[in-house]
């Protein structure tokens, strides 16, 4: 097993002042050598000065303030360009509320270290579990992930996961210039360009547990981003202009 240097967890943020503090806690302590970036988008709820308070106590965390709500994909956009720019060799993406157990970070890189290029933290393989969604959520992740099947041809089960592990050589290899996905379609977009690049996608089985504090921020305008981009690229072929080796 190789070692993987330098890890940075991205944690974007909008309205979680109440989850925030305990979740960092969580990965500095599954992950000790680990660094957070919390991408806050200007949250209303004052969320970014509860970021600073941890940033201040803690040389391992940082905070990225943005403007405004620009969506979850601008968020991870921007705090991997940070990442990059920083030195990290790995960039692992984490919701902050609770849903993503800090726990299972292990496993994911785990995975990298065993060779794979993006290690994502599936819910819909053998082993993963969703506690504590209402039906009606659930449905709805499962028809995206056959909608993305459908249209994608991937071969992932959970290509719409947030918990999951990049090495900078992916994300470099990649690039993020090109990308457009400002909502949660973003996940899918990376998981296409990854494996069109012929790169390693593995998935480890996690369990998703939903949050207890705060609201989620799934609307009817990422809903429809997913719909028209997915269908877009599915007729298309392909998510902007992706350079590089692709499969057949
Ligand atoms: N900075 C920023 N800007 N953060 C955001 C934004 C945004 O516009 N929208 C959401 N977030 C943050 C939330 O604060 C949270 O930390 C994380 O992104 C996930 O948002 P949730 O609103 O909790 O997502 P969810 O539980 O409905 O959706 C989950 O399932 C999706 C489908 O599988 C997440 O795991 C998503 O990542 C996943 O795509
Ligand atoms: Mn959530």
């Amino acid at each position: 097993m190789e070692t993987l240097g330098r890890v940075l967890v991205v944690v974007p943020t909008y309205n979680e002042r109440d989850n925030l503090r305990a979740i960092v806690e969580r990965v500095r302590a599954a992950v000790p050598d680990a660094h957070v970036l919390i991408a806050d988008d200007n949250s209303p709820d004052g969320t970014g000065e509860v970021a600073d308070g941890l940033a201040g106590d803690d040389d391992q965390v940082h905070v990225l303030h943005r403007p405004g709500k620009q969506g979850l994909g601008a968020a991870y956009i921007a705090g991997f360009r940070w990442g990059l720019d920083e030195g990290f060799d790995v960039l692992v993406e984490m919701d902050a509320d609770g849903s993503h157990q800090p726990e299972e970070l292990p496993k994911l890189l785990r995975a990298l270290a065993e060779g794979a290029d993006l290690a994502i933290g599936s819910r819909y393989v053998p082993g993963g579990r969703v506690v504590n969604w209402p039906q009606r959520r659930e449905l709805l992740s499962k028809g995206a992930n056959i909608y993305t099947r459908v249209m994608l041809g991937l071969p992932v089960r959970d290509a719409t996961a947030g918990f999951r592990a990049y090495r900078a050589a992916t994300l470099e290899k990649v690039g993020l210039a090109g990308v457009e996905s400002q909502g949660y379609c973003f996940q899918v977009d990376l998981t296409l360009r990854t494996s069109r690049h012929g790169l390693r996608v593995v998935e480890v089985p996690i369990t998703f547990v939903e949050r207890t504090v705060g609201k989620s921020k799934m609307s009817g305008k990422v809903m429809s981003e997913a719909l028209w981009r997915i269908g877009l690229w599915g007729v298309t072929g392909l998510p902007g202009r992706i350079k590089g080796p692709r499969r057949p």
